[in-house]
This record gives structure tokens, C-alpha cells and sequence, in this order.
């Protein structure tokens, strides 16, 4: 059976969704979470995009020593050369070039010719492999080249040392059939196809990059680049877990494998989902909530029977945990450490003792403590940005007649304390505003989500609020069973993040 390379893209092209904004701390926790999955090859970052993206793919290739780590370069000498520095200290480096080649790009965009992107590929396929073996070339917007131009460049990279070529369809344009056609015509017409891996990459802006990226293997492609949970540019890449889970359940019809250990998708999708802020769908095949809830009473009677009457997959062969009351205020830290290993998380000694005392703070409030609690305290564990600003305190009065009023308290980085109060016109808009008064940093609120994480009054109720500043999103997070609290916390998460990455810019500049 043929095995498909998984070439994961979450934090490249995944990362690129509009409002995703991981910090390098966060990148590397979902690139270690991507090798425990068993993906072949993480795409970690685009170095010369941004000194973030640098470091985060530079920290990724010296912690994560199983997987080919893989960076994204334009085709441009400087890029390549700065790639190369932040990808070489890889036990198993990759460079992927891109340049674009369909007419539409060339002529409105790059105004080149064929010839210029030709001579330019395979320049650069050149220079990268004076550095290393395994690179890996797109021709972006395949999709809408002219086929024979296709042929012709990837004859010239693959001549230049390309050990992969892949085929974006970069706006998401094509059908099944059309794609297949065209890895199908690459395999007949590209004379010296034999000696790279075909790759698909499928984007989702009509709905089909997994059937387009089920038909690319089909066809003969052999690596698919996807994203967990679909996330991705616009409408998003093909989803990794409908990829791998289709190949699975229908392996009488692919005849494929791949190498990832399903029961970690949940966990997976769930990290991914939590660091970017991006929630999952209910009815989204594999992860969603609703992916295994059976409502009409014909298919609960039918799966109380024997499950496969209506269930293709079993919840357990992607990690969907199977029990959901676990803890109370009476269990003790092995338990929580026990439940958390369960959970398919690691955490270090330190972040062990903040999110036990996280969990008995929540114990006191609440009588029964799920897995998508015990989730949620992670998420802020692992959310946690360097806190230039400490939230101390927080007090509102509001209600229908009386004007509602804040009262913060925040600790400066120098430990000193400082209170400030507004007026709103609700209670989130005074808090926010008595805030802004202490951090005085000019930003726009874009989004203010609340959603609660179980059933129940008493449930934890976790907001999440995007800040806008310089063009730039910082999402943050904050979970309390106070929504209130929880929207303090969520803002003080979003500034923070906002005020690191001054702070950093400030270091690179002096
Ligand atoms: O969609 C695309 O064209 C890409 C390339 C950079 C590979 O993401
Ligand atoms: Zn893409």
C-alpha cells in the first residue's frame, strides 16, 4: 500500500488567516502537538516575511527533531539565503520556493514574462540546493496556468534539484476532475517527473480542496498539504483530519495509508482551535461537536444497538475522549495530572502547579468538572503571553437603572500598582475604557465573542475579543465562570500580546 506524505501547513498557511496571530511560544506548542500526531512534514513559517516568523521556524527546527521542518521562501536570492539560516539547524530540513506562473499573476501582478519565471525558478530551486538536498518548488496559481507552461517549469526545477513539486490551486478554482486531470497530465508530460514527489495543495474557496486533494492521490500524487481544522488563507486549505480520516475509513476504495496516529486529531484540532481563537463549526465532518451526536431517536436507538448501524468512524479512533464528568472539588493533583495525560497533555512542572490551582479556584465555583473545562484552563495555561500588565482587579455596577461603571487595578511591569474607573455604555465598554486610561495604547476592538464551554449556569464562559493596532491582530482570551471577568481578562490577554511585540520591535530596532 502507498503511503501519502502529510505536509502539514497550520502554521504557514494556516497561520495566515485573517485574525490568526500565534506568538512563537504558541507555534512551537502546536509544532511539538504535529509531531506526537505523526504528520512527515511540518511547514513552520515564511522567515523572511517577518523577524516573528524567523524565530518562530529557527525555535521549531531546534525543538522538533522528528518531522522535515520546512520553510517557505519567495523566489528572491536574499529570501532564500535568510531561509536557509533559519531552517539549517534542522535535523531534517526543507526549503519550499514559490513563484508565481499563471498569465493573470504575471501580468497583473509580478509583470514578468514566462521566460523571467522560468530563468527565476529554476535559479533559485538552484541556489537553495547549494545548501540542502530536500527542496521543494510551487508553482502558485497552477491552477490557472496554461498546462504546457506547468510542464515546462517543473521540468526546469526538478533539472535544477527540486525533490518536490507541488501544485497550488491557489485561489481554490478547479473541480475534482479537473485537478486530476491535471496531476494526471503532469505525470505523462513532465519527462523527468519520476525523480520528485508530486504534491497537492488545495485551497477551500469553493468547498472542495479535500475532494480535490482526494482526487490529486488518485491521480498520482503522493504528499497533500493540509491544515487542522481547514484553517487557512480566505476560505481556508484542505482540512488534514477529513484527508487522513477518509484515507482510513475508506481504504477499500484509496488503497493508501499514512503514518498519523488518528487518536490525537481531537486533541490536535482542539490546541489549534484554542491558540488561533478560530471555534470549530458543530456539523464539521470529524471534529465537530456534532460529528458523533445522534438526534432523531431512530438513530439512537439504531447506534444503542450497534454503533456502525450509523457510524462510519468510531469517536475513539480519532481521540474523542469517551467520558465527560471527571473531576470535583475532593480530587486531588494526581488525579487532575492523571486526567491531563488523558487528555493527551504535558505540561511542565511549573504550568502543572498554575493550572492546579486554576482548577481548584474553579472547583469552588462549580460542581462537576469536565474535559472541556479542564480544556479550557490549558488553553489559558498555554495562551499565557509574557504579561506586561497584570489584571489585579476588576468591579463594575451596571444594571437598567444606573450607570455602568469600572474599576480596574493593573500591576505595571514595574510592580507598581495602578487603578483607574469609566463610565460605559454597558459594562465591557467601561471596563475596557478604565483600562485604556492605565495602558494608553491606541487600538480598535474588531471582535467580542462570548460563548459558554458546557452546559449549565454554572459553566465557565470563555470570551474571546480581537484588537486591531498598526494593521495587525492580537487575539486574546480569558475564561471565568464571571463573564465579566472573563472579558477583563480576555482584553488584558489581547494587550499584552499587542505590547510584546512593541517591546520586541523596539529591541530589534535599537
Ligand atoms: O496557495 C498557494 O499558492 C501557496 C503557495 C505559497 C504554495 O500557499
Ligand atoms: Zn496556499
Amino acid at each position: 500500500m502507498d503511503k501519502i506524505t502529510i505536509f502539514d501547513t497550520t502554521l504557514r498557511d494556516g497561520e495566515q488567516s485573517a485574525g490568526a496571530s500565534l506568538n512563537v511560544q504558541e507555534k512551537l506548542e502546536i509544532a511539538r502537538q504535529l509531531d506526537k500526531l505523526g504528520v512527515d512534514v511540518i511547514e513552520a513559517g515564511f522567515p523572511s516575511s517577518s523577524p516573528g516568523d524567523f524565530e518562530a521556524v529557527n525555535l521549531i527546527t531546534q525543538e522538533v527533531k522528528r518531522p522535515v521542518i520546512c520553510a517557505l521562501t519567495s523566489a528572491n536570492a536574499e529570501a532564500v539565503d535568510k531561509t536557509w539560516e533559519a531552517v539549517k539547524g534542522a535535523a531534517h530540513p526543507r526549503i519550499h520556493v514559490f513563484l508565481s506562473a499563471s498569465d493573470i499573476h504575471l501580468s497583473y501582478q509580478l509583470r514578468k514574462s514566462r521566460k523571467e519565471i522560468l530563468q527565476l525558478s529554476t535559479e533559485m530551486v538552484a541556489r537553495a540546493k547549494n545548501y540542502l538536498d530536500d527542496i521543494e518548488f510551487s508553482p502558485m496559481d497552477a491552477t490557472r496556468a496554461e498546462p504546457a507552461f506547468i510542464y515546462q517549469i517543473l521540468e526546469a526545477v526538478i533539472d535544477a534539484g527540486a525533490t518536490t513539486v507541488n501544485i497550488p490551486d491557489t485561489v481554490g478554482y478547479l473541480t475534482p476532475q479537473e485537478y486530476g486531470d491535471l496531476i494526471q497530465g503532469i505525470l505523462t508530460n513532465v519527462p523527468n517527473i519520476q525523480k520528485a514527489v508530486l504534491s497537492a495543495h488545495c485551497h477551500n474557496d469553493l468547498g472542495l480542496a479535500v475532494a480535490n486533494s482526494l482526487e490529486a492521490i488518485q491521480r498520482g500524487a503522493r504528499q497533500v498539504e493540509c491544515t487542522i481544522n481547514g484553517i487557512g488563507e480566505r476560505a481556508g486549505n484542505a482540512s488534514l483530519e477529513e484527508i487522513v480520516m477518509a484515507i482510513k475509513t475508506r481504504q477499500d476504495f484509496f488503497h493508501f495509508s499514512t503514518n498519523i496516529d488518528t487518536t490525537r486529531i481531537y486533541r490536535t484540532s482542539r490546541l489549534v482551535s484554542e491558540l488561533t481563537g478560530f471555534s470549530i463549526q458543530p456539523n464539521k465532518a470529524i471534529i465537530g461537536a456534532n460529528a458523533f451526536r445522534h438526534q432523531s431517536g431512530i438513530h439512537q436507538d439504531g447506534v444503542l444497538k450497534k454503533a456502525i448501524t450509523y457510524e462510519i468512524m468510531d469517536p475513539k479512533s480519532i481521540g474523542i475522549p469517551s467520558s465527560v464528568l471527571v473531576l470535583s472539588k475532593l480530587s486531588g493533583r494526581h488525579a487532575f495530572r492523571e486526567r491531563l495525560a488523558e487528555l493527551g497533555y504535558t505540561l511542565s512542572e511549573e504550568a502543572l502547579n498554575r493550572a492546579f490551582q486554576g482548577f481548584k479556584d474553579l472547583a469552588d465555583k462549580k460542581k462537576e468538572i469536565t474535559d472541556r473545562d479542564i480544556e479550557s484552563l490549558i488553553a489559558e495555561e498555554l495562551r499565557t503571553t509574557t504579561e506586561i500588565y497584570h489584571l489585579d482587579h476588576v468591579e463594575v455596577s451596571c444594571g437598567d437603572h444606573s450607570l455602568p461603571t469600572a474599576t480596574v487595578r493593573l500591576i505595571d511591569p514595574g510592580g507598581q500598582s495602578l487603578a483607574d474607573a469609566a463610565l460605559g455604555t454597558g459594562p465591557v465598554d467601561a471596563i475596557y475604557k478604565a483600562i485604556n486610561r492605565i495602558v494608553n495604547i491606541p487600538n480598535k476592538l474588531t471582535e467580542f465573542t462570548v460563548k459558554s464551554v458546557t452546559e449549565g449556569i454554572d459553566a465557565i464562559g470563555e470570551v474571546l475579543v480581537r484588537i486591531e493596532s498598526e494593521g495587525i491582530t492580537y487575539t486574546g482570551r480569558g475564561a471565568s465562570t464571571d463573564i465579566i471577568v472573563a472579558s477583563a481578562k480576555a482584553y488584558m490577554n489581547a494587550l499584552n500580546r499587542l505590547l510584546a511585540r512593541k517591546e520586541l520591535k523596539k529591541g530589534e530596532v535599537s
